[in-house]
């Protein structure tokens, strides 16, 4: 029986994740996602090409590997129909959970109305619904993949909803759908996704029983976690490693190595705490060089240094077994580079992640810069303020840094 390979995020979303489980999927059969939903963007660059993912696993670029969407992700079916259009023959090669729960449009307008009533206390969602359709699943008023199958009965259902719901819709303005619209609508999908949707769970006892290499691919990032995050400015799933078995139906036996993402510095999109942002031109710097512009919205990122304090509480919550440290090549040129390595809080220092990161302040540790360590594929011709950086980064945080990325190319990692 064999242990699956998981991947997570260990900031606040976007830390490369894409492109290192395309990097691993090489030698994996499988690449399971287990949580999130098209709020994610995943950028794979091969060549001169470049691919974004949202819902579907980012193995699908190799033609080898298969992909299963898990139970714990919120699927639209309109975005993911598209998605799909990128990719010939996923038959065979793709499977999606029937008890994945269904993202309509009628998601999306709840979720832009409720940041809209937010105000300035907006979250600053990507305002694709996941909010809303998490919320169904938890408040079990939700649709399950499975129940796409039967496109009448589930029309039925959703119009008795907005039915019993009424006035909470008009208060948000958000209208009932059209019942023959929404019926086609749904047979649409129905058309098109039936061949792909099955018991995954079934499935993943099947392939790890039959010794296949699992990968399992996290969305968003441990700080954006609804239980460990910077609550409310989170999202709506369980981010970290807990959440691959929850969101594939397996125990927490069944997983191997964890590799947790991490940028050599930091960013974030949308509202909420960011104790190491830096808003002058070393962010905007940051932010130019990186191109710090999200995958989903567009919008720019917020960018920062490296917190070691955060990391430290995301490698704890996550059992991470190695570190794969991200996009060191945007920090070439800077003269010095700063890492926060403890917080001010309430007067005193502290080396861990309190209640609401609003109240803390960073405190700094600076570090000699470097020339140039893009493209770079082996740690011994790093400069050596990099490889200093990286060992003392490995000291603070208690992990091994075991992958180095210098560029978004495939090939321009350094495995140690
Ligand atoms: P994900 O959501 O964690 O998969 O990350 P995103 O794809 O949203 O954002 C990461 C961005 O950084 C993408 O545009 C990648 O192509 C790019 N990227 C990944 N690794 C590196 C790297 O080492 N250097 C540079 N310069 N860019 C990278
Ligand atoms: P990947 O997988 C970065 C952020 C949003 C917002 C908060 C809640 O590409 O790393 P939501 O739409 O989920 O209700 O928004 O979470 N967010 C992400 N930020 N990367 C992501 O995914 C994100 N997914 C959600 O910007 O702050
Ligand atoms: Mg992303």
């Amino acid at each position: 029986m064999s242990k699956a390979d998981l991947i997570v995020g260990l900031q606040w979303g976007d830390e490369g994740k894409g492109k290192i489980v395309d990097h691993m999927a090489q030698t994996h059969d499988y690449v399971c996602r287990f949580a999130g939903g098209h709020n994610a963007g995943h950028t794979i660059v091969i060549g001169e090409k470049k691919y974004a993912l949202h819902l579907i696993p980012s193995g699908v670029l190799n033609p080898k590997a298969k992909n299963i969407v898990g139970n714990g992700v919120v699927l639209s079916p309109k975005d993911f129909i598209e998605e799909m259009k990128q990719f010939d023959n996923l038959e065979g090669r793709l499977f999606l959970s029937d008890k994945a729960h269904i993202l309509l449009p009628y998601h999306a307008q709840i979720d832009q109305a409720r940041e809209r009533l937010k105000g300035d206390k907006a979250i600053g969602t990507t305002g694709k619904g996941i909010g809303p359709a998490y919320g169904d699943k938890v408040a079990r008023v939700g649709h399950r993949l499975g129940e796409l199958l039967h496109p009448e009965k589930l029309a039925a259902k959703i119009m008795e909803f907005f039915a019993i719901n009424k006035p909470v819709f008009d208060a948000m303005g958000v209208d009932a759908p059209e019942e023959a619209a929404l019926l086609d609508e749904l047979k649409h999908y129905k058309s098109v996704l039936a061949p792909y949707i099955c018991d995954t769970t079934q499935l993943m006892w099947e392939i790890l029983d039959a010794d296949k290499k699992v990968l399992l691919e996290g969305a968003q990032g441990t700080m954006l976690d609804i239980d460990h995050g910077t609550y409310p400015y989170v999202t709506s799933s369980t981010t970290v490693s807990a959440g691959a078995c929850s969101g594939l139906g397996i125990n927490p036996k069944d997983i191997g190595k964890v590799t947790g993402i991490a940028k050599a510095y930091c960013t974030r999109v949308g509202n909420g705490p960011f104790p190491s942002e830096d808003m002058g031109d070393e962010g905007d710097r940051l932010r130019k060089n990186g191109h710090e512009f999200g995958t989903t919205t567009g919008r720019p990122r917020r960018c920062g240094w490296f917190d070691a304090v955060a990391m430290r509480h995301a490698v704890r919550v996550n059992g991470v077994d190695q570190v794969a440290l991200m996009k060191l090549d945007v920090l070439d040129g800077f003269d010095e580079i700063k890492v926060c390595v403890a917080y001010e809080f309430e007067g005193k220092e502290v080396d861990y992640v309190p209640y609401d990161l609003e109240d803390v302040k960073p405190v700094y540790r600076t570090f000699p810069g470097w020339d140039k360590t893009e493209g770079i594929r082996t740690f011994d011709a790093l400069p050596t303020s990099a490889q200093s950086y990286i060992m003392a980064l490995e000291e603070m945080i208690g992990t091994k840094i075991g992958i180095i990325s210098t560029s978004p190319e495939r090939e321009d990692t350094i495995i140690r």
